[in-house]
């Protein structure tokens, strides 16, 4: 938007569809025009939970009706136990009782939860209805919102159910970071330092020094941009796309050990990142010096935890993952900070090395 330098537009397109992504502090407060100009539709949908809605609801729902838009609403409770079918389900219901149609619009605002729920409601009802983003947590703003991926877990598994689905818009505001419990925040932070190992030293540089909320603002849009551009090469996640998996392979096995909720999704793939860059020291292809720049900063965003599962259980739940159809893994590998790479490794290697690792 030209008339807001604070706004900036990047768009995300893909062979079958295009997504607005929007950003800036104050680019909320757009809500109601954007949408306004992009769908033709005049009815809207916001789907919250329980934390996010007292917060911003009625303010992004003033920001629709002003704007011409009949607006209705779904509040879920917080939390993953509602990235369920059963929440799915229910938005459905709400859908055909507010008479949406594929003109209409969908608005997830909330975090990752809201996003990949109503994401996945919004790309199955009537096979595919508007759909915009709201991110309002860190993790969300930098990587859930962005991308397409959406879904539900399952009782045997998280996100075992899902749908490749671009957002046709994304408004991302920093400033609704503002109202975030510092721990919820600090989460997000590791998959910001996950972009800067992948793809560009100077996120880490940046989170080294005095962080301010400009520099904040910086790290989270050169995050999208890197998603961006990563996504833009391979949507559906048979190539390049594998290189945001760096720490998570490893994090997912702690997750999955801690039952989801003994390690929140940050603290393990922090640990998962350090696992990883261990291991490639190991095979003589990451820097030493990578450890200690990771300490620093996982210490400064209370991401340094110690791991508390035996070396074997680790490597067993890695290993015993559903998701896993072959018998190598695509293991994420750093060789300097900013320079990233897929490294094929046997499931009995990928075992050695862990074991090794982490013993
Ligand atoms: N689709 C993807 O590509 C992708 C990528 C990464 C993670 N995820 C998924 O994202 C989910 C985790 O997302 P999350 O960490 O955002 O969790 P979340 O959505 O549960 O949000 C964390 C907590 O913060 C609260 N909250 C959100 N925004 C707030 C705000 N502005 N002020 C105050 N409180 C606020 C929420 O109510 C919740 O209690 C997981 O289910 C994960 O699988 C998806």
């Amino acid at each position: 938007m030209d008339s807001n330098p604070l706004t900036k537009k990047l768009i995300l397109k893909t062979a079958s569809s295009e997504s607005e992504i929007y950003f800036g502090r104050g680019t909320l407060l757009k809500a109601g025009l954007l949408c306004g100009t992009r769908f033709r539709g005049r009815r809207v949908h916001i789907v919250s939970d329980t934390n996010v809605a007292p917060l911003y609801l009625s303010q992004v729902s003033m920001l629709f009706e002003e704007n011409g838009f009949t607006v209705t609403s779904t509040v879920l409770p917080a939390g993953e136990t509602s990235k369920t079918l059963d929440s799915v389900h229910a938005l459905y219901e709400d859908f055909v009782s507010t008479t949406l149609t594929r003109a209409d619009l969908v608005v997830a605002l909330g975090g990752g939860v809201i996003g990949d729920t109503t994401g996945f409601a919004a790309a199955t009802y009537l096979r595919g209805i508007n759909l915009c983003q709201i991110p309002t947590t860190l993790l969300a703003q930098v990587d859930s919102s962005v991308g397409g991926k959406c879904g539900v877990d399952l009782k045997s598994g998280k996100n075992l159910v899902g749908a490749f689905y671009q957002p046709h818009m994304v408004l991302i505001d920093p400033d609704m970071l503002n109202s975030l419990p510092e721990h919820i925040f600090n989460d997000g932070m590791a998959e910001v330092i996950k972009y800067g190992f992948i793809a560009d030293k100077s996120i880490l540089e940046k989170l080294e020094s005095n962080l301010d909320n400009d520099m904040i603002s910086d790290v989270i849009l050169r995050s999208v941009e890197i998603k961006r551009d990563i996504v833009m090469q391979d949507e559906r996640d048979t190539s390049i796309r594998m290189i945001l998996n760096f720490g998570h392979t490893i994090g997912h096995a702690l997750e999955k050990l801690g039952g989801f909720h003994a390690l929140s999704h940050g603290q393990a793939v922090a640990l998962g990142m350090k696992a990883a860059l261990q291991l490639g020291i190991l095979l003589g292809i990451t820097e030493k010096s990578t450890i200690p720049q990771l300490n620093n900063l996982l210490d400064r965003f209370e991401l340094n935890q110690e791991i508390t599962y035996s070396a074997p259980s680790i490597a067993d739940a890695l290993l015993n993952d559903k998701k896993i159809l072959s018998s190598t893994i695509s293991f994420i590998l750093i060789k300097t900070p900013g320079e990233a790479f897929i490294h094929n490794l046997s499931l009995l290697s990928l075992r050695q090395l862990i074991v090794e690792v982490l013993k």
